[in-house]
């Protein structure tokens, strides 16, 4: 798999930023933030060659947006699925959570253009709304899939994968997708622990609810790391992963460039292993 540009993502969260400040300092559910936020990943899909859909769906007397876009080719009986929501909650522009997954699976799809890949598995990513109202988009997808959730060889979700005092955190949900990550961490020498702060707490648990195989990664919200969790991770024993969790000040500085780095370049990984 290629190893996907920090830059590249970062630059992604200085514009989600930028939006988040030009629409009331939030991307929120039934805010111009949020329906911004899916235009700004749509229009980049759609010049790299995705074929792209925008899901509607309601909820607190908002529309709510998900945005699906796939990859041509590959067996569409076994897809291959990355997913983060793109909605902040109202405190906030929402970077870490979730700018950073969002851009993550954005230029891992842009890296997948790019390098013309021609999975045996299709490929499809999403970008899912009102997750912050719980999980709110990702049900109204999966609701819509019906039968053909069936067709969904295994879902990976990435919620919060740049906090600033990181932490590497599996899904331990489905033994074969949680590997694919393990080898990753383990040839780059990073220590991991299973995720269990999020359990079943973000959109993953719409797929997992219907039998679908799920995995992901987390690097922490408001837990506090350990001395323990220092030595092996590095930051700030006794901190919180994200002391920015779900306030205003989780804006683009909130954010640990190489736990982004590493993780944008896992989830590589895992969808080069998982759709040959
Ligand atoms: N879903 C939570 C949020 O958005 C955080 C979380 C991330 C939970 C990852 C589980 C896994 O605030
Ligand atoms: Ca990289
Ligand atoms: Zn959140
Ligand atoms: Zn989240
Ligand atoms: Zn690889």
């Amino acid at each position: 798999a290629p190893d996907i540009d920090v830059k590249a993502v970062k630059a992604d969260l200085d514009q989600l930023q930028k939006i988040a400040d030009a629409n009331g300092g939030n991307r929120a559910h039934g805010q111009p933030g949020h329906k911004a936020s899916i235009d700004f990943i749509k229009e980049k899909l759609d010049k790299a060659g995705f074929t792209t859909q925008v899901q509607e769906f309601d909820n607190n007397g908002a529309t709510g947006y998900n945005l699906v876009a796939d990859w041509p080719g590959g067996d569409e009986g076994k897809t291959v699925m990355a997913g983060a929501h793109v909605d902040s909650v109202d405190a906030g522009p929402g970077i870490n959570d979730n700018g950073s997954g969002s851009a993550g699976i954005l230029e891992v799809a842009l890296a997948v253009a790019k390098s013309e890949l021609k999975p045996a598995k299709h490929l499809r990513f999403a970008w899912f709304g009102d997750e912050e109202d719980g999980m709110i988009g990702s049900q109204a997808y999966v609701d819509k899939l019906g039968a053909d959730k069936s067709k969904i060889d295994s879902y990976l979700n990435f919620d919060m994968i740049g906090s600033p005092n990181p932490g590497y955190f599996v899904y331990d949900d489905d033994t074969r997708l949680e590997k694919v990550f393990k080898d990753f961490f383990k040839s780059k020498d990073i220590a991991t622990e299973i995720e269990t702060e999020g359990d079943g707490r973000s959109d993953h648990a719409s797929f997992k609810d219907v039998g679908i195989p799920v995995g992901g990664l987390f690097s922490g919200a408001d837990y506090i790391k350990t001395e323990e969790q220092a030595k092996n991770w590095g930051g700030e024993a006794g901190k919180a992963f994200d002391a920015c969790y779900h306030q205003s000040c989780d804006t683009s500085k909130n954010i640990d460039d190489k736990a982004l780095d590493n993780n944008s370049d896992a989830i590589a990984h895992a969808l080069w292993e998982l759709s040959s």
